[in-house]
Parts: structure tokens; C-alpha cells; sequence
């Protein structure tokens, strides 16, 4: 299948292009580099060695309004769409930048599939933030949507638009909507991401500083097992459907940082500071729909996925 991935230069998306071609699929990434790194796009690029033509790559802006055309001359039977602005804090202080990338970009990527006779997009959406403060956890996907920030209405009004254009134009989707995803590649420089953020800090002897009592809960997962679901979602089923990947447990920041500590080999205590707004105070997520149609589950404990991370952060990052 030829499948086309928009921020796959990114942390989950440079995961994901590498596992759709180690299934053998022909991938096409699309990312401006504004913040994905050519580097995490290398083992792709050798998988041209071993089967020339599959994969290729283009920098580009998804809101550019020639982005249609870049598909229509891709041809691509399934597209992947994680190009995005994933910072809550951003978004909160300047929600105008967040919807231009987030809610104009997936309606230009929509466009683009309709115009480029794309037959499914895959959406990348946010289990961490869509419910805001649900009264049951784990939360299921029935649950009516209530976003807390910018960030979080940029990507439910992403899922509208989704259902729009099935309605218009019959284009199938499924929308992943994600925990804490963490696993190599995951950017340590910036304000998300906080098992690269500790972990990087831990293995450089520098300070961590926890935002808030740390008492508040997320729902982490493995890159490794997101990408999974990407996979599978590719294929005929689920189209009109949202589903969590996470795994359901909720884990607080301290103790996140606990676990960093171990991995890393240190005993540290992290310093505290004032929550931020627009973030939450516990989320987890109910995934069964996702075990029952997609047959998915997540393989990866947090020790494991831990122990991963950081021994791909002291190679490449904090070595
Ligand atoms: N990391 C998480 O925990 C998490 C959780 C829920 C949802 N998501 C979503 O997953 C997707 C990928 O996130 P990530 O964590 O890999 O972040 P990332 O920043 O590593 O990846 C995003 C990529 O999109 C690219 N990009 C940004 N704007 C673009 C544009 N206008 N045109 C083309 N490319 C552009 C960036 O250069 C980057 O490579 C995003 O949609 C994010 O909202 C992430």
C-alpha cells in the first residue's frame, strides 16, 4: 500500500514510517522540519537501499495551499496525519498559531485527500486532553468531548471536520486518539514530553522541576505500540470511529519521575513549581474498543518502555 505521512520527520512519525516499511509498504513523509529532524528519518532512508523507490521524502507545509497537489501527484491510498503543533502551553498563549496548524492544516489535508482520491486518513487526535476532567477514568470514547485549551478544541474540531468530510465525500477515517505517548526520538529541548524531558536532565546531572504538586495523573504509552495502532488503523476497519491508545493505568508525575530515576541509575528528588494552565489533573483511558476492532493492545510496560527510552536518550542525545 502506498501511504503517505504528514510530521514524519517527528517523534511518532519517524517511528511510524519505519514500521509501515518494515511491513513493506511504498511511504511517502511530508514535514516541514519546523521541529522533526532529518535524522530521525536515516533508517528510512536506507530502506531505499534494500527496495528502491520506497520510501521518499518532501519538505513541506501542510497549510501551504499547493499541499493538494503534492498528494494528488503522491497518490496515496491511505494518508496519516500527524503534522501538528502538539505544545498545550503554546496553544494557550497564542490560540491563533495553534488553529492555523491545527484546525486549518487538517482542513487542508482533508481537501487534499478528497482532491487526490485518497480512499482513508488516519487522524492523530488527543486522549489527553479531549475530555478534559471526565468524572470516571478510565475513560471511555462515548464520553462527549469537553477540551480544557486551545489545543485540545483544535483537535476535536479536527474530528468534526473528519465526520464532515465522510458525510460530503464518503472519505473514510479513523481517529487515534493518543495518551502520553513516549519512546526514542521523543525531542528533549522542548516543553512537552516529559519522559525525554526528565530523562535527558537525569542522565546530564542537571535539576528536574515538576509543574504542580505532582500528584497529577496521564496515561503513558510506548511509541513502539502507538505506531501499532497506526498500522492496523490503515486498513479497512474502523472508519467513523475514534479510539484511545493508552494503556488505561494513570501514573503521576513523581512518580514518572521515579521511574526515569531508576532507569537512569541516580536517586534524585525533582523541585516544584505552579501548575500550568490548561493542563489537566488526571486522565487514563479506556482502549477496549481498539482491543475489540483493531485488536490491539498495548505490549509495552512502563519499566520496559522506560528502560528503552533512556538508553536511546544516552546514545543520541545526553551521551
Ligand atoms: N507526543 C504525544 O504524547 C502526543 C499525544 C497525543 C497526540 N499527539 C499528536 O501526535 C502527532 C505527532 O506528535 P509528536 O509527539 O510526534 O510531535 P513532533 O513535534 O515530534 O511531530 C510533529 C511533526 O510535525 C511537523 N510539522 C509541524 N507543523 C507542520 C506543518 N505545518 N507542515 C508539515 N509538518 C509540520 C514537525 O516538524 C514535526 O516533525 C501530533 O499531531 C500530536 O498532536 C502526540
Amino acid at each position: 500500500m502506498r501511504v503517505l505521512v504528514t510530521g514524519a520527520a517527528g517523534f511518532i512519525g519517524s517511528n511510524l514510517v519505519d514500521r509501515l516499511l518494515a511491513a513493506g509498504h511504498v511511504v511517502v513523509g511530508v514535514d516541514d522540519l519546523s521541529r522533526g529532524r532529518l535524522e530521525n528519518l536515516a533508517v528510512a532512508r536506507s530502506a531505499n537501499e534494500r527496495r528502491p523507490g520506497a520510501f521518499s521524502f518532501s519538505q513541506f507545509d501542510v497549510t501551504d495551499p499547493l499541499f493538494p497537489e503534492l498528494v494528488s501527484r503522491a497518490a496515496p491510498e491511505v494518508v496519516c496525519h500527524l503534522a501538528a503543533q502538539i505544545d498545550v502551553r503554546v496553544s494557550v498563549a497564542d490560540p491563533l498559531l495553534d488553529a492555523r496548524l491545527n484546525v486549518l492544516g487538517t482542513i487542508n489535508v482533508l481537501e487534499a485527500c478528497r482532491q487526490g482520491g485518497v480512499r482513508k486518513l488516519v487522524f492523530t487526535s488527543s486522549g489527553g486532553s479531549i475530555y478534559g476532567e471526565p468524572e470516571q477514568l478510565p475513560v471511555a470514547e462515548d464520553v462527549p468531548l469537553d477540551p480544557h485549551s486551545p489545543y485540545a478544541a483544535a483537535k476535536a474540531a479536527g474530528e468534526l471536520y473528519l465526520g464532515a468530510y465522510r458525510a460530503m465525500y464518503g472519505l473514510a477515517y479513523t481517529s487515534l486518539a493518543l495518551g502520553n505517548v513516549y519512546g526514542p526520538r521523543q525531542d528533549p529541548h522542548g516543553e512537552a514530553g516529559v519522559v525525554a524531558i526528565f530523562s535527558t536532565a537525569l542522565l546530564q546531572g542537571r535539576a528536574t522541576k515538576i509543574f504542580g504538586d505532582g500528584t497529577a495523573t496521564r496515561d503513558y504509552v510506548y511509541v513502539g505500540d502507538v505506531v501499532e495502532a497506526f498500522v492496523r488503523a490503515t486498513g479497512q476497519v474502523g472508519d467513523g470511529r475514534r479510539y484511545n491508545i493508552g494503556t488505561g493505568l494513570q501514573t503521576s508525575v513523581t512518580d514518572l519521575h521515579g521511574l526515569v530515576a531508576t532507569a537512569v541509575g541516580v536517586t534524585a528528588e525533582p523541585t516544584y513549581a505552579d501548575p500550568r494552565v490548561g493542563e489537566l489533573q488526571a486522565i487514563a483511558l479506556d482502549c477496549a474498543a481498539a482491543g475489540r476492532d483493531l485488536g490491539w493492545t498495548p505490549a509495552t510496560d512502563m519499566p520496559a518502555g522506560i528502560a528503552g527510552t533512556v538508553d536511546w536518550i544516552r546514545g543520541h542525545v545526553a551521551g
